[in-house]
């Protein structure tokens, strides 16, 4: 059966909703380390002092990161993997459904690109034919991907079919893509 024991996690739009349920689960499952990615810094802080609280200091660590930006991405594995010399598990999580005029190019990069530019970073940090351990990279769809019908956020359903078509690609045949 999976463990987290002995892991090290980065969970992506990790401060509020699925992200930080994800985290929690993470942390009751006796992970060694969340790292948690948010844009939302009082919430992301606000969880990590509920989480110093509860599980001790040094068991998670929200880092201000824009899964758009693969600079500040990029710090926040380095750092990471720094201080806790690996990562085994990458939630990507963070999602926006914002289909209007100003925000559809916006839902398209942080629900599909990003999360892209994400796999791949782990990808090359894990691969165990590239000197690494392996590890997990779950990746967030959702049901409107497959049933149009659920609902009107057509382009937020579209990126995550996207989402879906990705990561069972990776998962069919790694070697191709890279
Ligand atoms: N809530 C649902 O019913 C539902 C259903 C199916 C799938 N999903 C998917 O689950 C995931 C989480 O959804 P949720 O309902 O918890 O959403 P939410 O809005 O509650 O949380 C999303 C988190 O992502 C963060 N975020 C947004 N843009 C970011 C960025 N550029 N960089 C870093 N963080 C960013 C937000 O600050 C927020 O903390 C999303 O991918 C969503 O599409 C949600």
């Amino acid at each position: 059966m999976f463990s987290c024991q002995n892991k090290v996690a980065i969970v992506t739009g990790g401060a509020s909703g699925i992200g930080a349920n994800i985290v929690l689960e993470f942390l009751k499952e006796n992970i060694k380390h969340v790292a948690i990615i948010d844009v939302d810094v009082d919430s992301g802080m606000r969880l990590q002092d509920s989480i110093d609280v509860k599980y001790g200091k040094g068991k998670a660590t929200f880092y201000k990161c824009d899964v758009t930006n693969e600079v500040q991405l990029q710090e926040v594995f380095c750092n990471v993997i720094e201080k806790y010399e690996s990562v085994d598990i990458v939630v990507n999580n963070a999602g926006v459904a914002d289909d209007s005029p100003k925000m559809y190019k916006r839902t398209i990069e942080i629900n599909f690109t990003a999360l892209v530019a994400t796999t791949i970073m782990a990808l090359d940090h894990m691969r165990v034919d590239k000197g690494g351990k392996g590890g997990t990279i779950i990746n967030i769809s959702s049901i409107t991907a497959l049933d149009p019908s659920i609902s009107a956020v057509h382009i937020y359903s579209s990126t995550k079919a996207a989402v879906i078509h990705f990561s069972t690609r990776l998962g069919v045949r790694l070697a191709i893509l890279y």
